[in-house]
This record gives structure tokens, C-alpha cells and sequence, in this order.
């Protein structure tokens, strides 16, 4: 894998993963993703910022040892998670005289998740700076991006922001810097939504940290590097804000067409009334598709048939998965079907405990939906549509 120069002395040196399609045995990467590593060479020191995914760690040593590498100082760890630290190990077999640089709290989830010795660590505080020679890192903690050690790590000279995940996409191109910025701005909205929504508080209060000290480019450990900062740090502004929009995403299944029949009428009721609609048949949706789209989504309407007294399970999926992402939606109903009874309503409710929604009104079909079941899904429609424009969208 190529090695690609960033700046002066500052080098692109991780691994383009072009085929991997699943992330955590649990996220979708239609685009692949990077482990991107850095390595700065200041005029004393070398740093390497961040590894690589244990699984490619040859790449790593291949870059390095092509780059004539022979001495590493420090070793970055600005995240714990495996896909970042999981190389660090094998950095320190093969370079003994390097040390880990990272907080308190990451130094103690390396060492339970890694078994890395006490000794081979340098602990720093928050804005602790660490001289090169002529290059200077600063830390910056910024926990719970996406887990509580999270940190970023800022070059003074040359302005350039080691975000790690944060700020990061599922993206791989051959390219080191952002040029389609439509495309970027998919696949980073996917990556907000699906690993950084729930931290959506907290990124607030880290962009705010981060707004003065002057960043030329952000170069993060998944997807290219921002030479036009502005781009993804104004997406991040918006994704984050309290701003929904007039959009009501419709995660559904339907078995025998009775919650599609439900689906089909409210959504085409709701597009009369001017409202953005996004209908997502779970048993064909890309999570990831669905998560983008409760980033900005004034109002959830889950629509399920009842198996077994409950929701379709595919729907429990969905359900818990919209819990855990804590979207922003101000709005939230049930819709669906039943045969001879159960509390699918009550048990989706049941699993909305994180979502700040007000409910609004269910309809609950026994069979085929009929003529008071299509006037109830209109009530339905005039309720959103009436929330709406109380939120002036
Ligand atoms: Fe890319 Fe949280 O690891």
C-alpha cells in the first residue's frame, strides 16, 4: 500500500481495507474504510499516530520498513478500540525503545485489552504538549467519541488535527485528500449517524473546545483527510444541532401486506400534506440507510405486524437500534397489524426509553386496514403535519 506524503515530514502510512463490508460484526461499509496511521518526523523524534487493524498489520510494517524506518519514539494511541491500538503490540516488539503515549484512561484499557506493560507507557493530560524537535503534538481529551478515552492529537506547526474516529468515515479511495465532497458528506453522514449520534452532547462540547486552535486539514484514522476542514466541521454543526427537519422516516415489515397496505396509505398521505417521507422495508434495508436518515427526522412512525403477542422481530431490531443511535426526532408512533391480539405497541414503546419523543397517536389494524383504519392513518398524517409546523419546518 502506498505511502502518502500529508505535509512536510508528515506521512500517510495505515492501510486502504478497499473490500471490507462489515464493521463490528455489525455495521455495513459499502465503501470499505481505512485504518489510517501517521507518521510525524520531527527533527528529534518520530512519532506514529495511531496503528492499524491487527488483521493488516503487515501493510504497517511494510510501509515502515519502505520508508526506512528505524526508530520509532512514540507510539499515539488516541483511541483504544482494536481497529486503532490492535498494531501497537507488534510496534513495540519490533520497536522496544518506543513508548505509548496516550491518557490515563486509554493507558488502562490497553493494558486490559491489549496486555501491554505498565512500563512501556507516557501518560498526558489534557492540552499536555510533547516536543519532536521542531514539531510540536498537543493532546486534546475529548471522551465519548465513541468511547470514554477518546482523545485528538494536534501538530502546532503545520495545523493539522488527529481526530482518530471522530470526525472520520467508512471510506477508501485512492486519493489522501477529500475531492468528491458530496460523496464524503454520504458516507460521513452514515458514519455520524451510525457510531457518533449517540455523543451527539458531546461533540458539541468538543467542537466547541477545538473552534480556536486553528486546524488546516483534519486527517482522521477512517477515510481521507479534510484539506477544507470547514466542509465536515459544518456538517458535524448541523448533524449535531437541535434542528430537525420535516421528514418522517417509516421503518416497517409486513408478513401477508395488511402494515404494508398501513405503510403505503400513510405515506402517500403524508406527501399530500408536503412532508418528506422515507419508508424503509426492514427486510431490504441497509441499516446504515436507515441510520442516516434518523439524523435529521423530525418523526419516527414504526410500522409492524404482531408475531407471537410482539413486533416482527426484524422490527425489534430496528427498535433498539433507533434507542441506542438516540436520534433527535421530537415525534415518535407505532402503526401495524395484529390477527387475534398481543402488545406489539406496548412492547415497541417498551424499547423507545432513550428516544426524548412525544408520542403520538397508534393505530392498531385487526386484519386488512379498512375504511376507518385509512381515517385513522389521515388523523395520523394531520397530527405530524400539525407537530411540524408548530416546530416551524
Ligand atoms: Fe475506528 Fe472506535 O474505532
Amino acid at each position: 500500500m502506498a505511502i502518502q506524503k500529508v505535509k512536510q515530514s508528515v506521512f500517510s502510512i495505515g492501510v486502504k481495507h478497499w473490500d471490507r463490508r462489515l464493521f463490528d460484526e455489525l455495521i455495513p461499509l459499502p465503501d470499505g474504510t481505512t485504518y489510517n496511521s501517521y507518521l510525524v518526523e520531527g527533527s528529534d523524534k518520530t512519532a506514529l499516530i495511531d496503528t492499524v487493524d491487527p488483521e493488516n498489520l503487515n501493510t504497517l510494517f511494510d510501509n515502515l520498513t519502505n520508508h526506512g524506518v528505524s526508530k520509532i519514539d512514540y507510539i499515539i494511541a488516541n483511541h483504544a478500540e482494536q481497529d486503532h491500538s490492535g498494531g501497537i503490540p507488534a510496534i513495540l516488539a519490533k520497536y522496544p525503545e518506543s513508548k505509548v503515549v496516550t491518557n490515563e484512561k486509554c493507558k488502562n484499557m490497553l493494558i486490559d485489552l491489549l496486555k501491554i506493560p505498565d512500563n512501556k507507557f507516557i501518560v498526558i493530560k489534557d492540552e499536555e504538549t510533547l516536543l519532536l524537535g521542531d514539531k510540536t503534538l498537543q493532546f486534546f481529551l475529548t471522551p465519548w467519541v465513541h468511547w470514554p478515552e477518546t482523545m485528538v492529537t494536534y501538530l502546532q506547526e503545520e495545523r493539522i488535527l488527529f481526530s482518530c474516529d471522530f470526525l472520520g468515515s467508512h471510506y477508501v479511495s485512492s486519493e489522501l485528500f477529500v475531492k468528491d465532497e458530496a460523496k464524503v458528506y454520504a458516507s460521513a453522514k452514515r458514519y455520524y449517524a451510525e457510531i457518533m449520534m449517540p455523543f451527539r452532547r458531546n461533540i458539541i462540547k468538543h467542537l466547541e473546545k477545538l473552534k480556536d486552535i486553528g486546524i488546516d486539514m483534519i486527517a482522521p484514522s477512517h477515510g481521507q483527510i479534510y484539506d477544507n476542514p470547514k466542509f465536515i466541521l459544518d456538517a458535524y454543526k448541523d448533524w449535531t444541532s437541535e434542528n430537525v427537519k420535516n421528514e418522517v422516516v417509516i421503518p416497517y415489515v409486513s408478513m401477508h401486506g395488511s402494515t404494508q397496505r398501513m405503510v403505503e396509505y400513510l405515506t402517500d398521505a403524508l406527501i399530500k400534506r408536503d412532508i418528506v417521507v422515507k419508508p424503509f422495508n426492514l427486510t431490504v434495508t441497509d441499516i446504515g440507510e436507515l441510520a442516516i436518515e434518523l439524523v435529521d427526522a423530525a418523526t419516527i412512525v414504526i410500522a409492524s405486524p404482531t408475531v407471537l403477542a410482539g413486533p416482527h422481530p426484524s422490527v425489534a431490531y430496528a427498535a433498539f437500534l433507533a434507542n441506542m443511535l438516540k436520534p433527535k426526532a421530537k415525534y415518535a408512533t407505532i402503526i401495524g397489524s395484529y390477527g387475534w391480539g398481543g402488545k406489539m405497541i406496548e412492547r415497541i414503546v417498551g424499547m423507545l426509553g432513550n428516544l426524548k419523543v412525544e408520542l403520538l397517536s397508534t393505530v392498531l389494524v385487526k386484519g386488512f386496514p379498512e375504511e376507518n383504519d385509512f381515517h385513522a392513518l389521515n388523523d395520523l398524517a394531520d397530527e405530524i403535519l400539525e407537530r411540524h409546523k408548530s416546530l416551524n419546518l
